[in-house]
């Protein structure tokens, strides 16, 4: 039985559809990666989930309670992480995750003993008695996520926990994820990086201008996109020719891409890793030294652009190489305004 359930949701703002007709559902001690770009309505699904927004149609539960009419028991069993970081800043870790322990109606021992507990899972034990106005911006991130913990709710949700991290807390943050589903927590994380739902979820919902575009896990997006590229690089760049001349008979030689300069071919073999393996053996046969070669599957981007036809996080991201017509990443976000939302919050 799934823990989240979402049926055609719907939200409009004024003229804008939010979600137009969003359904997907969640297996218990699983992370769903909900991924779109700017706007696609991620925070919106997020805030449904969480009661803090009514839907103007469609239907959603969590553990079984439906979000609009036992908005009360939903809220008894998840957590939520916001988008932006919602922590005092001149209250203390200790004295952040102390205050939500007693609104939890724990007594002060017991909310002491699980702020303690918290800080050190998320390694902040040392920086618990400072303000969280010097923590840096991973450590407030953790403390963050840290306070929707602290009623050890069975559901989470992480609205772009990432966004605006260095790669060094963005991995930490990662780690921490693994840890909670390592204690049956069920993770329903947004992002805009692909690799990050890569990494973590075991499944993913794409969702762009408010619907679902695609489904699956990550290898099944990948493999919607077409098949895998054998990429061979040989020794010799003198041996270019005589490689195209050596797989010809194979068939599928005008779709070969060459890269003279890194005397790289990249040669489409769909799913047929018969195939790739036969192409290295026609290589090699031919008395051509191979100094590498991999079959590569198509990225997330590489998805995200066939699905969408623009790219996850705009264009001005994504730079396309003309020779190869290969799009590397550009700089990830940094820096992002830790603004305050409080209607992110949910009531605890
Ligand atoms: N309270 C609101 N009032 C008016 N429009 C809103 C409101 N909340 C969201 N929207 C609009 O609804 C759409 C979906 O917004 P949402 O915040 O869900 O996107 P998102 O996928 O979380 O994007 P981001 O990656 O930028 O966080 C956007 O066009 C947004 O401007
Ligand atoms: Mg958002």
């Amino acid at each position: 039985m799934p823990i989240i359930e979402v049926e055609d949701l719907h939200k409009r703002f004024g003229q804008t559809q939010a979600l137009a007709g969003v359904s997907l559902s969640v297996e218990p001690g699983t992370v769903l990666g909900l991924l779109g770009p700017n706007g696609a309505g991620k925070t919106t699904t997020v805030r449904v989930l969480a009661t803090l927004l009514k839907p103007d149609s469609g239907r959603a539960t969590v553990a079984g309670y439906d979000v609009v009419t036992q908005a009360d028991e939903v809220r008894t069993v998840i957590g939520l992480t916001g988008q932006y970081a919602a922590v005092d800043e001149k209250l203390t870790g200790h004295e952040n995750l102390w205050m939500v322990g007693r609104l939890l109606g724990m007594n002060k021992a017991q909310a002491h003993q699980r702020a303690d507990e918290l800080l050190e899972r998320f390694r902040l034990s040392d920086a618990g008695d400072r303000q969280v106005r010097t923590y840096s911006g991973g450590m407030r991130r953790r403390v963050d996520l840290a306070v929707s913990l602290v009623g050890r709710p069975s559901v989470l949700f992480l609205d772009e926990p990432t966004t605006g991290l260095d790669p060094v807390s963005r991995f930490e943050m990662w780690d921490v994820t693994r840890e909670l589903l390592a204690d049956g927590t069920t993770v329903l994380l947004t992002t805009q990086y692909l690799e990050e739902a890569d990494e973590l979820a075991d499944r993913i919902v794409v969702i762009d201008k408010g619907a679902v575009i695609a489904e699956g896990t990550a290898d099944e997006l990948k493999d919607r996109t077409g098949g895998r590229t054998l990429e061979v690089t040989l020794r010799h760049a003198a041996d270019v020719d005589a490689a195209l001349a050596a797989i010809a008979p194979s068939g599928g030689a005008d779709a070969v891409r060459v890269d003279r300069d890194l005397h790289q071919l990249s040669v489409p073999v769909e799913q047929d890793t018969a195939r790739a393996a036969g192409i290295v053996a026609q290589l090699t046969d031919a008395g051509i030294e191979i100094d590498d070669f991999s079959l590569q599957r198509p990225s997330l981007d590489d998805v995200f652009v066939a699905l969408t036809g623009h790219a996850a996080d705009g264009d001005a991201d994504i730079d396309v190489d003309r020779s190869t017509g290969r799009r590397s990443r550009g700089p990830l976000p940094g820096g992002t305004d830790e603004l305050l939302d409080t209607e992110d919050r949910p009531q605890r």
